[in-house]
């Protein structure tokens, strides 16, 4: 429709079998179209690395080999828990001044202030340095706009590139809008990385010994080439503020409503961390089955987003229909996490479940660090806390699923 070539849904487990057998040695997965044309518009800069959720094929497979070794250490994140331990008692000193005194209660639109505290705890890794966005006193125009870009992203991929829009035949006034937050979401992050590189070039021309130098991931992403570390540092923002925040605020939600379990994982928690000055290490951080357990069973609950898409490589039969190869298809696998044929087979794999690749797994680990380091001062806001009954993991599933 409107010069978008047609799409086949696929709702179940066989289909999408078939598909990810067919998908060839690198997945095709054309999807954000409009994001990846205003990369190819300034092809002098995107050419060799347009970006892990816009490229396809070999070009995504180079982009990922290159990157694997940084993004999926874990040990590479122990050297954040410090500075995520301050970002969060940033946030909880700005929970204080934004509750109502009396009921302790958060104002409705406290998703962003999450919001704010994901970016902040994402840019720290993602262009090494604050930015202040907390309470909002000390960031900059740049920042808010940049927070502001991410977040118009995904509308617009949603509005141009699933929507029926005619902006493939007419430019209309939202692609240019569209085109304006990916100009700025570029300009930003390459005035950021590059103000990194600076503050990098001079700490070492300070340092004669770099023998015991622990390195950020930015610093090791520029290492390997600078236009990387830009992108790459362009797609942490894209693709893991949202995502964790809303996550964040849905496991707030599912906690809300089920207070015993709160109370469960607010003991594990103590048990861990026992006074207000213990630190979140990557040692102790391994103790927290239950908050793992919680944060897996939201995330199948109310997953991100509905599923991905691919294209088979050679023609395929998907429910009986013959579907020609590099059509596109849309996994819609999101809607397969509540269904009851499959349940009891995830809680009998549990703790495997939803853990299935390192990528995933080292992102969840950002998120407990986050959800962890805020978690206490959120059950004194919930202020619903009761009796420990000694609930177990599958008792939340069961829980949560009615
Ligand atoms: C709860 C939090 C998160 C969820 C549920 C999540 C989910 C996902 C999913 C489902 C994909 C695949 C999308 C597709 O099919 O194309 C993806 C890709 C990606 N995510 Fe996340 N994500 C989360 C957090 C993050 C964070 C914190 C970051 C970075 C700091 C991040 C960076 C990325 C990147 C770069 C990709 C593209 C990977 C590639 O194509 O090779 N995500 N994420």
């Amino acid at each position: 429709m409107f010069g978008k070539p047609d799409m086949v849904m696929v709702f179940n487990t066989k289909d999408i079998e078939t598909v990810y057998r067919n998908e060839g040695q690198w997945p095709m997965a054309k999807f954000r179209i409009s994001q990846t044309l205003s990369r190819k518009i300034r092809g002098d800069f995107f050419k060799e690395t347009i970006g892990l959720p816009v490229s396809q094929g070999e070009q995504w497979s180079k982009m990922r080999t290159a990157v694997n070794p940084v993004l999926l250490k874990p040990q590479n994140l122990s050297m954040y828990l410090k500075p995520l331990q301050e970002i969060s008692d940033e946030f909880i000193k700005r929970i204080k001044e934004i509750r109502d005194p009396n009921t302790l209660e958060v104002p409705a639109d406290f998703d962003r202030e999450l919001n704010r505290l994901t970016f902040e705890s994402v840019a720290l890794v993602a262009l090494n340095r604050k930015l202040n966005l907390i309470n909002g006193a000390g960031s900059s125009p740049d920042a808010e706009r940049l927070i502001e870009c991410t977040r118009l992203n995904f509308d617009y991929v949603f509005k141009l590139d699933i929507q029926p829009s005619m902006w493939r035949l007419i430019r209309t006034p939202l692609y240019y809008q569209s085109m304006k937050v990916q100009e700025d979401l570029f300009r930003i992050t390459q005035k950021y990385v590059n103000e990194a590189l600076l503050q990098i070039k001079e700490k070492k021309s300070k340092k004669v010994n770099n023998n015991e130098e622990i390195y950020s991931i930015l610093e090791k992403l520029l290492l390997i080439d600078e236009k990387l570390a830009i992108v790459m540092a362009m797609d942490m923002l894209i693709a893991g503020v949202d995502t964790t925040s809303v996550t964040i605020t849905a496991i707030l939600l599912c906690l809300a409503k089920n207070p015993e379990k709160q109370r469960l994982l607010r003991e594990e928690i103590f048990k861990v961390l026992p006074t207000k000055d213990s630190v979140l290490d990557d040692k102790n951080m391994k103790h927290l089955p239950y908050l793992r357990a919680v944060i897996k069973e939201t995330l199948r609950y109310y997953p991100n987003g509905t599923g991905t898409l691919r294209c088979p490589k050679q023609d395929v039969i998907l429910s009986g229909y013959k579907v020609p190869k590099d059509s596109k298809v849309f996994l819609n696998f999101n809607c397969l996490l509540r269904d009851e044929t499959f349940l009891h087979k995830l809680i009998n794999f549990y703790p495997n479940v939803g853990c299935a690749t390192k990528t995933i797994r080292n992102l969840n680990l950002i998120l407990s660090v986050i959800c962890l380091l805020v978690w206490d001062h959120v059950f004194v806001l919930a202020n619903v806390w009761q009796k420990w009954n000694g609930s177990s993991y599958f008792e939340i599933v069961a829980e949560f699923q009615s």
